[in-house]
């Protein structure tokens, strides 16, 4: 992990304990943090997720690949290094959301394993919930919702996922959700119980 750039900092601990927001909000904050390939579904699922979720009165929110990518991350592309400055930014946002009680979608590919196991690293323990968004490369490629795929095969776009750039898989993840064998609200209901299931958010 890189050391800070500046010296002569010092950390201010917070005089809040992270109990005292659990009991404000009515749940555990957490990081869902989805990779997967592009057009494997992360933003859908968790999109859908996230308003199941507000629905129960969870003010739940995405950071989104596509969109983070218009702000924060606009001065990055996608060779190996900016997908690493990406992913280390964005799991920095994620854990202050963290921080302030809250439950965080992250919907990037993520396609390095150690970027992500980085990531988990710095959540306070039990806080990151890594969600493989899964569906074969042909399914994706298929669906080739933003007709990238066709482009990439075409050679129009260098680097891209799956095709010319690797993507791997997690090993360990806490949930798998196949988007090619579940529908859309098969899928919000596997992230639901999970969260359910281990206490982040009360059962219905
Ligand atoms: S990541 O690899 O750094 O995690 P991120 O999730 O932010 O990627 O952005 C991926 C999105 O950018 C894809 O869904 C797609 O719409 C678009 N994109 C554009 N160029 C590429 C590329 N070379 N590889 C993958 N996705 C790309």
């Amino acid at each position: 992990m890189s050391e800070p750039k500046s010296k002569n900092i010092v950390w201010s601990e917070s005089q809040v304990a992270p109990e005292q927001r659990e009991a404000i909000l009515g749940h555990k904050p957490a990081t869902l943090w989805f990779t997967g390939l592009s057009g494997a579904g992360k933003s859908t699922v968790a999109l859908a997720t996230e308003v199941a979720l507000v629905e129960r009165g969870i003010n739940a929110f995405i950071l989104d690949g596509d969109n983070v990518r218009h702000g924060l991350n606009s001065n990055l592309g996608f060779s190996p290094e900016d997908r690493t400055e990406n992913i280390r930014r964005i799991g920095e946002v994620c854990k202050l959301f963290c921080d302030a009680g809250n439950i965080v979608f992250s919907a990037f590919i993520s396609p390095y394993r150690e970027d992500r196991d980085l990531v988990r690293e710095k959540h306070p323990a039990g806080s990151f919930i890594e969600v493989h968004v899964h569906a074969p490369l042909e399914v994706c490629e298929s669906r080739d919702v933003k007709g990238l795929y066709k482009k990439a095969r075409a050679g129009e776009i260098p680097e891209f996922t799956g095709i010319s750039a690797p993507y791997e898989a997690p090993e360990n993840a806490e949930l798998i959700v196949n988007t090619a064998e579940n529908d859309l609200d098969a899928c919000v209901a596997i992230v639901i119980k999970y969260l359910e299931d281990n206490g982040f958010i009360p059962a219905k």
